[in-house]
């Protein structure tokens, strides 16, 4: 019987998947624990440190209850049955393997303090995504000075997306777990399947062994990030063509073996996961001599690298080829919409694409504060990957940034105007209002396909929507 559980990580994935085990399971202890001291606090405050449409719900219904969040991560981990890791996994940033292979470095620290802190038997679980194999190497820390303690390793990957997080843990497709082909390792697997059966349906809960777990991961956020980096190459030749994207994607994903899902044409994926997991699997690829597969897959970011340049290029291009001094809006500016997360956005590479260009940035996002957007524009690449107070601060802010709580005054006086993240308000916006208080031309860039071209062209914009047939000023405009 499991009594306590314990997830060292209070991040997106730690808090909002323990906040949903210690709704679902009232008789289970849930302590949730973390080396900042700022998330610990945010997460026993009112103001909760993710924004996830029905977290707040989930939270306050079981905190102080059965669900705890603290920092005496010893205690907590000494006392827990089950213990999940949910620590950041960068992108190593130097040293054998920079800028692929996954950095272990907060795993292995969260795997030493649990052989040290442990006093009886334990089932040490990943929940963070690592490269596969990870379970051996954290075996054998475990193990080494284990002073007689049974730990058993289970993988079991978390598949949430944000912005739908509590839904999809919810209503999980599928809850996959690996573990050992023992029969330690197979009792592990029936006691964390035990947890789920709470809620998810029995034939949801998939078991495998550890390998299959720890690979279905990265191959799941490939496949989906390989989907979006091949909707986006169509919608450049759409472009080209005068095809339009949204018709083709629509025709293509009628066809019930590909299926309508993660074919939105984008100024590019963003996000936590793709692109670092993505590396990761091109590491183990070639570290495991396979080229040509590493080579397949790096080209899905090699797209996704190429869809963010062609956008600033649009817009540049459009411009008159200069846009030196000249205010650009920026309408969203998280990954995608429903969250307030900014990690590996689009709208980095795009601001900082039209930053070299002397550009004058105005930002809006409903949920993305100045500090972060600073932090965001001044960071290196990667760094974005590590506990917060381990994050370099922004040496100085961007002179040429400036951030707003209303697209309105974003827009007031701008040249042109980027949609980056398809926040649904984007859609009710009053774009005639938006026009007139514009310089003319006004320019509007919609890298989400958020807004009706036809009806802003009416309004008086030059319109360029990701992927839709090109009007007349911006094929005059860009063709070589
Ligand atoms: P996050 O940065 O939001 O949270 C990680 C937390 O771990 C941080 O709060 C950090 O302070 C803490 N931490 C690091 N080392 C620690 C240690 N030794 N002891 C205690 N706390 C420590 O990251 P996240 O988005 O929650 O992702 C965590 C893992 O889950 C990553 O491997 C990621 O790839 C994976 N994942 C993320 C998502 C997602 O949507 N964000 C989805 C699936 C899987
Ligand atoms: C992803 C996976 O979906 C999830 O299963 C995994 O557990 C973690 O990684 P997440 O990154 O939170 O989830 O969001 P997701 O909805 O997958 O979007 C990722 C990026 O792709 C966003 O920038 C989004 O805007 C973009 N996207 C998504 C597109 O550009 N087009 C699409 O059709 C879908």
């Amino acid at each position: 019987m499991v009594k306590k559980i314990c997830c060292i990580g209070a991040g997106y994935v730690g808090g909002p998947t323990m906040a949903v085990i210690a709704l679902k399971c009232p008789s289970i202890e849930v302590v949730v624990v973390d080396i900042s001291v700022d998330r610990i606090t945010a997460w026993n405050s009112d103001l909760l440190p993710i924004y996830e449409p029905g977290l707040e719900d989930v939270v306050k219904k079981c905190r102080g209850v059965n669900l705890f969040f603290s920092t005496d991560t010893e205690k907590h981990i000494s006392e827990a049955d089950i213990i999940f890791v949910s620590v950041n996994t960068p992108t190593k940033t130097c040293g054998i393997g920079a800028g692929k292979a996954a950095d272990l470095t907060y795993w292995e620290s969260a795997a030493r303090m649990i052989a040290d802190v442990a006093k009886s038997d334990k089932i040490v679980v990943e929940k963070s995504t690592v490269p596969v194999k990870t379970a051996e190497a954290i075996e054998q820390i475990l193990t080494h000075n284990s002073k007689g303690i049974n730990f058993q390793v289970l993988s079991n990957p978390e598949f949430l997306a944000e912005g739908t997080a509590i839904q999809d843990l919810f209503y999980p497709d599928r809850v996959l777990i690996g573990g050992r082909e023992t029969p330690g390792g197979q009792k592990a697997i029936e006691t964390l399947k035990e947890v789920y059966s709470n809620w998810v349906p029995e034939d949801r809960i998939i078991t495998a062994n550890l390998w299959s777990a720890e690979l279905s991961k990265l191959a799941a956020n490939a496949f989906l990030a390989q989907r979006i980096s091949s909707v986006n190459a169509i919608s450049a030749l759409c472009e080209a063509t005068g095809a339009d994207i949204t018709v083709v994607a629509d025709a293509v994903g009628k066809n019930t073996s590909i299926g309508p899902e993660f074919l939105s044409a984008s100024v590019g994926f963003g996000g936590s996961c793709f692109q670092k997991d993505i590396l990761n699997l091109v590491y183990l690829c070639e570290c495991h001599g396979l080229s040509e597969v590493a080579l397949y897959w790096k080209h899905v970011v090699q797209i996704n690298d190429y869809q963010k340049t062609r956008f600033v290029d649009m817009v540049v291009a459009s411009m008159f080829n200069a846009v030196s001094d000249k205010k650009i809006a920026i309408l969203g500016f998280a990954f995608k919409k429903d969250t307030g997360d900014t990690r590996e956005t689009a709208a980095i590479d795009v601001c900082k694409g039209l930053l070299r260009e002397k550009a004058e940035i105005s930002i809006y996002d409903p949920h993305v504060t100045e500090d972060q957007i600073q932090r965001d524009l001044t960071m290196n690449k990667f760094d974005w990957d590590h506990p917060i107070h381990l994050q370099q601060m922004s040496p100085s802010p961007v002179k040429q940034v400036t951030v707003t709580w209303d697209a309105y005054e974003a827009t007031k006086g701008a040249h042109g105007i980027c949609i980056l993240t398809e926040w649904d308000e984007f859609k009710q916006l009053d774009y005639k209002k938006i026009y007139d208080n514009m310089k003319k031309p006004a320019f509007l860039f919609d890298g989400r396909n958020v807004v009706d071209p036809e009806k802003l062209r009416e309004i008086g914009f030059i319109v360029y929507s990701i992927g839709r047939p090109l009007d007349a000023w911006l094929k005059a405009h860009t063709s070589d």
